[in-house]
């Protein structure tokens, strides 16, 4: 493919994973303008993936959000300590500042960053949560900073008649504030709070797209389900991300610099490995706006 010409559908080559998501493709320079034909294909070998791995895009944060405009608006994310001060829509996973400073690990924002050390799906605390998200490895760890994906299809394929019956219908609350009781966060303030109530969502709901059930929770966020006491609550939540974390489900990505990776927050969690915080890890993320409320399945 010649440099300036747009990528086109016959440039693709798909590379499945993992038996259970995940799939390289190779064929699109980010960079470059997008044929309708090539976006819509990629569209659907993203629903069927779930995630996909687009190795060596050398792409600048502009060029990320403009490649993010094909499969819908770029979120402005609400915490200005999260958000890039040059580029607006990039959501910074980082312990590096944005003057190229190490953070110390118990930072504020590294300290939030770490909790992506947890299973979750973002923006699970959202009326209308994100579609999905596409990172950009800028700097990656080498001493763990590994991201792993599950498959919720195939979770809540796998669940027992029981559990089904248990979260069929149900619901879950997922509050944003929940997370930072869980670190040496600072507590929202009572505006923060006010910003971001928390919200209820189907545990079990239709992805708008393939039409397929998938469960959904987001274990940072969840703080109750409906109809049980606390301690039920967080009982079941720990049952199903842990059956949510069984290797036949979660596909492991070891970054190389310039990976992007974009993901599909309504029928997959993720989680990074722990590493050690001395060493910098910059991830610029953009986040794909939701359009519609989460369906119970
Ligand atoms: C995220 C996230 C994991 C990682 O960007 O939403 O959870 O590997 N990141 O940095
Ligand atoms: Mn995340």
């Amino acid at each position: 493919m010649s440099a300036l010409t747009e990528a086109t559908t016959s440039d693709l080559t798909v590379r499945k994973l993992h038996p259970a998501l995940g799939a390289e493709v190779r064929g699109i320079d980010m960079r470059r303008p997008l044929d309708p034909a090539t976006a819509s294909a990629l569209q659907a070998i993203w629903m069927e993936h779930l995630v996909l791995v687009f190795p060596s895009q050398n792409v600048t944060d502009a060029e990320h959000v403009a490649f993010t405009r094909y499969f819908g608006e770029p979120e402005i994310f609400h915490q200005k300590i999260i958000r890039s001060e040059r580029v607006q829509e990039i959501f910074r996973v980082s312990n590096v500042n944005e003057d190229g400073v190490l953070m110390p690990p118990d930072h504020p924002v590294a300290q939030q960053v770490a909790l992506a050390q947890f299973w979750h799906t973002d923006s699970s605390y959202k009326d209308i949560p994100c579609t999905g998200a596409l990172l950009h490895g800028v700097e990656v760890s080498r001493t763990g900073g590994e991201t792993q994906f599950t498959n919720m299809y195939l979770v809540y394929d796998a669940l027992s008649p029981a559990l089904k019956r248990l979260v069929d219908g149900r619901k879950a609350r997922h509050n944003f504030g929940h997370m930072h009781s869980q670190a040496a966060l600072k507590p929202l303030t009572e505006e923060e709070k006010a910003a971001m109530p928390p919200v209820w969502q189907p545990i079990v709901r239709q992805h708008p797209v393939t039409g397929r059930k998938a469960l959904y929770i987001s274990p940072i966020y969840n703080d109750e389900v409906e109809g049980m006491s606390a301690d039920d609550a967080k009982r079941l939540i720990v049952e199903l991300t842990q059956i949510a974390a069984d290797p036949r489900f979660v596909y492991t990505h070891r970054w190389e610099t310039d990976d992007v990776l974009m993901w599909d927050n309504r029928c997959s969690m993720h989680q990074v490995t722990p590493f050690d915080p001395r060493e910098r890890r910059v991830m610029h993320r953009t986040t794909i706006v939701g359009q519609d409320r989460v369906m119970a399945g």
